[in-house]
């Protein structure tokens, strides 16, 4: 049936962006303005945008807006009334903490196997400014450089091994690298006969978390056998019977105190400890994209060897560009009225990553890859334009505890491909991107070939 038919209403609007149709104002039910003149409705939508959101994750929220004209529209999602919004202007509310909340309003499906129960994502006012200075903590610039460090290591040892393969799944490689690089950093053994079952592991808690069915069950099944492993290292690291590296993420986490001045409890210390981990191995898909700008436009190659400022605009375009994460979903704290449309309280409220990141109003040609566009780029006061890994500022809002590290990978990825080895793709469907599922990924994980090392020990 379709929403016209469910509503009994006609459609006032052709479909014109390929977004959800536009239909009139649903029953009052469903209306979330109150009967003040001063006051908008919000444009409606769709009766649920489940589906079609599931189906078209990185350009649904943009598509219908464009639809509408409007950066903001409502629906349902998991029929649960839902405000999408996209745009600079929207994104600036979304992170005004005294209107909107997190606590509660992340899936339960998305916490079972992306993020882990408890974890800093779930906290809002004081306890959430209080974890995220311990995670902000271990942002130092001599930490990064020790992951960098690792993870070039491992990086030029799988990549010796490339030479010698027919083909190469690139993402499944990397996930390699990254679980390897990010375990030792992290100072969480890797026992022999486990190293195969961790990585496949930590790639199923981001590969996973947004499909569904069987790749979705198994990074439930990853998220609770990783925490009961890592939980159980924490307590002996408590008790003394294990010797945590001086100065590692399982050291730190295990020995610091929360907001409450108590040690944090043994499962949300084993979440935070995979909230280092798991997002470091997802620098993969990052890096998998880095790859694959670098052999779309290999024109880029002698600036990024040569300026470090192009390397740097380069990886920021990788980031605006190719899609990660389609949005970011909080709920209103209290009922509150913006440009006139009112935000009732508990409502749950969905701002668009990719479609911010391709907004018109701040990149020209959004859909052109230009790493030119990021040259003399200010990062500050564009937090709410770019925003690839979250808005606003990493010390007081949910923004990305990580992008310093996720750029350094990127950057190190960029200089290898583009210096140090060249390839070939195995065929042209390798260079399509999925968007259709989350994480997107160019097709079958970016399969290369002919692997050849440009110098010697390079
Ligand atoms: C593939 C690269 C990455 C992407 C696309 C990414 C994306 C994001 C996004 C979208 C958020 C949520 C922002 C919000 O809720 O407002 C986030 C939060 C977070 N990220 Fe990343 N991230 C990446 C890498 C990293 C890395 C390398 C680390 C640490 C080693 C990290 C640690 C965190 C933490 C701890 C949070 C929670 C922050 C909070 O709730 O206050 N991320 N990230």
């Amino acid at each position: 049936m379709s929403t016209t038919e469910a509503t009994g209403q006609q459609s006032s609007a052709p479909n014109r962006a390929g977004g959800a149709n536009v239909v009139p104002q649903p029953s009052s039910e469903t209306q979330l303005t109150k009967n003040d003149t001063s006051s908008r409705e919000i444009p409606y939508a769709a009766l649920e945008s489940t589906i079609p959101f599931l189906q078209n994750p990185y350009r649904y929220i943009s598509e219908t807006c464009q639809g509408l004209g409007s950066d903001v529209f409502y629906s349902r999602l998991m029929l649960s009334k839902a405000i999408f919004m996209t745009g600079p202007e929207a994104t600036a509310l979304f992170y005004d903490q005294s209107r909107f909340k997190r606590h509660g309003a992340m899936a339960t499906r998305i916490l079972n196997t992306l993020l882990g129960q408890e974890g800093v994502q779930t906290l809002d006012g004081d306890p959430h400014k209080y974890r995220k200075g311990l995670f902000m903590k271990l942002m130092s610039r001599e930490n990064i450089v020790k992951l960098i460090e690792i993870t070039n290591h491992w990086l030029c040892a799988y990549a010796n091994s490339w030479a010698a393969m027919p083909e190469v799944v690139l993402y499944e490689e990397l996930h390699e690298v990254l679980t390897r690089a990010a375990f030792a950093w992290a100072g969480v053994p890797l026992k022999p006969d486990e190293v195969k079952q961790r990585i496949g592991e930590v790639a199923a808690l981001f590969d996973g978390a947004g499909a569904v069915g069987p790749r979705h069950w198994r990074a439930r099944q990853a998220r609770r056998s990783l925490e009961r492993y890592i939980e159980g290292l924490v307590q002996e690291v408590r008790n003394n019977r294990f010797q945590a590296q001086e100065g590692s993420i399982l050291e730190y986490f295990a020995t610091c105190k929360d907001f409450d001045g108590q040690e944090l409890k043994l499962h949300t210390a084993a979440v935070e400890i995979l909230n280092m981990i798991r997002p470091t191995v997802a620098v993969s898909v990052y890096q998998v994209f880095v790859a694959h700008a670098i052999y779309k436009h290999p024109e880029c190659c002698d600036k990024l060897n040569s300026s470090s400022e192009y390397l740097h605009a380069f990886v920021q375009e990788v980031r605006r560009f190719y899609p990660f994460f389609p949005g970011l979903m909080a709920f209103v704290a209290e009922t509150f009225e913006w440009k006139g449309y009112q935000f009732p309280k508990d409502t749950l409220v969905v701002i668009d990553i990719h479609g911010t990141n391709h907004d018109k109003r701040t990149f020209a040609e959004p859909e052109t890859f230009n790493p030119e566009r990021f040259v003399k780029y200010d990062d500050k006061s564009n937090a709410f334009s770019f925003i690839p890994q979250g808005g606003g500022d990493p010390n007081i809002h949910h923004r990305c505890a990580g992008e310093m590290i996720t750029l350094d990978l990127m950057k190190l990825t960029a200089r290898f491909f583009s210096s140090k080895v060249s390839f070939d793709v195995q065929d042209a469907s390798s260079l399509e991107v999925d968007e259709t599922r989350v994480p997107a990924l160019p097709r079958s994980g970016f399969v290369i070939k002919n692997v050849r090392y440009k110098f010697l020990n390079a």
